[in-house]
């Protein structure tokens, strides 16, 4: 669930990155390298305000298909270019390098 925290979007930087500045406890185990999808959160609102799928996340949702809804983005690899609301998913989703 989305703990009511307020940040504004900065369009150049991953919501990964913005989790980062806030000192936020956000999971990532892979760097941002798109290897993972620990990183990923669940977009409550404003999906349409995320950057498009890069390369890199669109090839990890093709090889992990059943490990992914539709409402999720990995937050290493979309910027915000608008207002979006987001939360963790949980459980915490598992690191797809090892599944
Ligand atoms: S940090 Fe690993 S996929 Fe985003």
């Amino acid at each position: 669930m989305p703990d009511g925290a307020e940040q504004p979007a900065k369009e150049e930087l991953s919501l990964l990155v913005h989790a980062m500045i806030e000192d936020r406890d956000h999971m990532q185990a892979c760097g941002g390298q798109a290897d993972c999808g620990t990183c990923r959160v669940q977009v409550l609102e404003g999906i349409e305000n995320l950057t498009p799928y890069t390369v890199d996340e669109r090839e990890l949702r093709e090889e992990f298909t059943d490990y992914f809804e539709p409402n999720e983005r990995l937050a290493c690899q979309c910027r915000p270019t608008g207002d979006v609301t987001i939360a963790a998913p949980n459980p915490p989703p598992p690191d797809l390098r090892f599944v």
